[in-house]
């Protein structure tokens, strides 16, 4: 990529170079994803270090819930944002963090099920499975995790090649998660439903984007 620019400004140019004039952004494109890889981190990081200096308050395992369970949604949505991004801004290389930030949505939504399975009902079954039947807000938040999965589990480089047209079919079920993770949110809000709507809100414009795009190329 180069950017050009007057005489005296430098040409920027992804190519190692060592032409007088051109500054190379290899680097920082070599440096992004390590970068976006600790940066999403960083949420667990505080997670733990609030666990062991004791900062989780009252009531330590909610909070883990809440914490895994927004951060969860949030990888979701900015993982539904990439290619709009890409559209809208024309930077092609943030295409190569789509399947880093899908598999964190996973990772924290991973964590926010296990808490509640291991230390909200400590594998009390019987009761888990009551309460998958009673509360339809649990219901929806399983059935997004186990949609969810078939996606972590497709997301190497040769799933990807073997399944073909099939793998992006089936990663379109992604909406669906994140649809269901806004729906589990505001099925258990009591009062202010400003977080969820928020989240909802965004979803759909994605959603939207994504629709009129559709409709172009099928126009095209
Ligand atoms: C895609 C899957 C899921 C997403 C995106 C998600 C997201 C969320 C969010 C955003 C919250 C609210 C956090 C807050 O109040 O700050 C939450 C709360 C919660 N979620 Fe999930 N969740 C998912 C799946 C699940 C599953 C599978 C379970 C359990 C089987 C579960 C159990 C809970 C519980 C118990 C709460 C706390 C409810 C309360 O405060 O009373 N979630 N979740």
């Amino acid at each position: 990529m180069q950017i050009k620019s007057g005489t005296c400004m430098p040409v920027w140019t992804s190519a190692a170079t060592s032409e007088p004039g051109r500054v190379s952004i290899l680097p920082l494109r070599r440096a992004l994803k390590p970068a976006v890889f600790l940066t999403s981190l960083v949420p667990f990081g505080l997670l733990i270090v609030d666990f062991v200096f004791d900062r989780l308050g009252a009531e330590p395992i909610e909070e883990i819930t809440h914490r895994t369970g927004t951060w969860g949604l949030t990888f979701l949505v900015i993982t539904l944002a990439v290619t709009p991004v890409r559209r809208l801004t024309g930077w092609n290389a943030v295409i190569r963090l789509r399947r880093m930030l899908g598999l964190f949505a996973f990772f924290y939504v991973s964590l926010h099920f296990l808490t509640y399975i291991v230390l909200d009902q400590f594998f009390a079954f019987s009761f888990i499975l009551e309460d998958v039947a009673e509360r339809p807000y649990i219901m929806v938040g399983f059935a997004s995790f186990l949609l969810l999965i078939p996606l972590a589990v497709t997301s190497t480089k040769g799933m990807i090649r073997r399944l073909g047209r099939r793998w992006t079919q089936l990663h379109r079920a992604i909406y669906l998660a994140a649809a269901g993770g806004v729906i589990h949110f505001l099925w258990q809000v009591k009062a202010d439903t400003r977080r969820p709507t928020i989240y909802g809100l965004v979803l759909v414009t994605l959603l939207a984007a994504r629709l009129v795009n559709v409709s172009k190329s099928h126009g095209r």
